[in-house]
């Protein structure tokens, strides 16, 4: 994903709020990038227009050679659906099915018939430690392993990047640690990207690359 003088623009009460202001940076196939900065610097805002959530005002972000801030809506779903998987704070599972369904769905919404999208949900459950979790619903598991079921219903597609918007938030530093493995683990061994906002340097300092934000812009890059 190569990303080019990204600017995004909000209009909140008759003021204009520049949330990016030219961002620009690579991110090779595969490579796992934890995006920081303090409150309202523009981390989100910058992850939902890599992920095709929001639309940028000016820029450009090509992905595999597609540009995608001119995509119609139609297409950036597709896109979406296909190539991107997202893990969110608090899970967003859906409370009243059971977990296998949670991680089936987005392969059911694709197409997949309920029978092998359930099986390869399955598998997913047993690869994340969480065998014999299936029928039980999100509520009845504990936040931690909530938020493993999570990162299996992203990983589910085999998608080509997941975004993660402080995944561990909500965690404990240990169950936090435990979810961080599991998520960057399952990314490699997929060859997905990740691309994760966090405030906690930690788990920051668990990816390869950091990158730094402040009123809009990256004013510092971390590779290690
Ligand atoms: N929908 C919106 N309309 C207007 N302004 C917005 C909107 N969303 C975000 N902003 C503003 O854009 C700026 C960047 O917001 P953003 O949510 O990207 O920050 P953030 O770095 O993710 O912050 P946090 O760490 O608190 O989640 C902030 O000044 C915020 O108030
Ligand atoms: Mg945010």
């Amino acid at each position: 994903m190569v990303v080019n003088g990204l600017t995004k623009l909000y209009q909140r009460g008759g003021n204009t709020v520049q949330a990016l202001a030219g961002v620009s940076l690579s991110i090779p196939q595969g490579s796992q990038l934890a995006i920081m900065g303090p409150s309202g610097c523009g981390k989100t805002t910058l992850l939902h227009c890599l992920a095709g959530v929001l639309r940028p005002t000016t820029g450009s972000i090509t992905l595999d050679g597609t540009e995608m801030t001119t995509l119609s809506e139609g297409a950036i779903s597709e896109l979406r659906l296909k190539h991107f998987g997202f893990v969110f704070q608090d899970g967003q599972l859906l409370p009243e099915l059971p977990c296998q369904e949670n991680i089936a769905m987005p392969l059911m919404l694709a197409g997949v018939a309920r029978k092998e999208a359930i099986a390869r949900a399955q598998q997913i459950l047993v690869n994340l430690g969480l065998e014999g979790a299936g029928p039980y619903r999100p509520g009845q598991l504990s936040g931690g392993q909530a938020q493993r079921v999570a990162i299996g219903r992203a990983l589910i597609t085999n998608p080509k990047v997941v975004f993660a918007d402080e995944p561990t938030g909500a965690l404990d530093q240990s169950t936090g640690a435990e979810v961080m493995g599991v998520l960057t683990y399952a990314c490699q061994s997929t060859g997905a990207s990740l691309i994760l906002v966090t405030h906690d340097p930690s788990v920051a300092a668990r990816l390869p690359h950091e990158i730094h934000m402040r009123d809009g812009l990256i004013d510092q890059q971390v590779s290690r």
